[in-house]
């Protein structure tokens, strides 16, 4: 099917990190797929921290009131058909910087004000300790698995490896060929 897009929110700092180089890969399986690719580097971008005001939760709110780079992100989430959360793991979970778009997911992610329902995510996840556990990564899965099961979308894969310095993922065939399938499936994916 024609017009299917995958947006990548890519949450590690580092521009040319292991993450990065995660996305690339994943960005790359989605285009052979024929889908449309948006990457969003949020380091940096004007993304501010929810302030739980709850002007979102009203009967006729209509999104969240904080005039900032994520209102662009909301109209991204509609229009996309898969959403991709990359991260490396900081302090046992996601990075600051993807939890800030993921707690602003709340203006947009309940009952029927829920843009998300329905579509598929991937999850690709770097880390320096040896394993998910050890390093942390569990907690994050985890929670993906629970604002998935939440907002009523699909986790089609996660993808997840150990690396330390920038770019040593790149020494790791295996996961760079499992980022690259998750792009291939999500680039075949069309929201319900
Ligand atoms: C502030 C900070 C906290 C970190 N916390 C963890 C951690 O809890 N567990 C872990 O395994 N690695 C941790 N790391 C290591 C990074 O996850 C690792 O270097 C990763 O490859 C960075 O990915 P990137 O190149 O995409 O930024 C931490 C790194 C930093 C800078």
């Amino acid at each position: 099917m024609a017009g299917r897009s995958v947006l990548i929110l890519m949450g590690s700092p580092r521009k040319s990190g292991n993450s990065a180089v995660l996305c690339e890969h994943l960005a790359t399986g989605a285009m052979d797929a024929g889908a449309h690719v948006e990457t969003f580097y949020l380091n940096g971008m004007d993304i501010n921290p929810c302030t739980g005001c709850n002007e979102c939760q009203g009967e006729d709110a209509n999104g969240c009131v904080i005039n900032d780079a994520m209102q662009e992100i909301y109209e991204k989430l509609k229009e996309a058909d898969s959403v991709v959360f990359s991260s490396p793991i900081y302090w046992f979970s996601v990075t600051a910087q993807l939890k800030m778009v993921i707690d602003r997911i709340y203006a947009v992610g309940g009952g029927d004000k829920n843009i998300l329902k329905g579509k598929s995510f991937g999850v690709l996840l770097v880390y320096a300790d040896a394993d998910p556990f050890t390093s942390g990564a569990v907690n994050a899965l985890r929670m993906f698995q629970d604002i998935s099961a939440y907002l009523g979308t699909t986790i089609v894969d996660m993808v997840y490896g150990s690396a330390y310095e920038a770019g040593e993922i790149a020494g790791n065939p295996e996961v760079l060929k499992q980022a690259y399938e998750l792009g291939g499936k999500l680039g075949k994916v069309s929201s319900v």
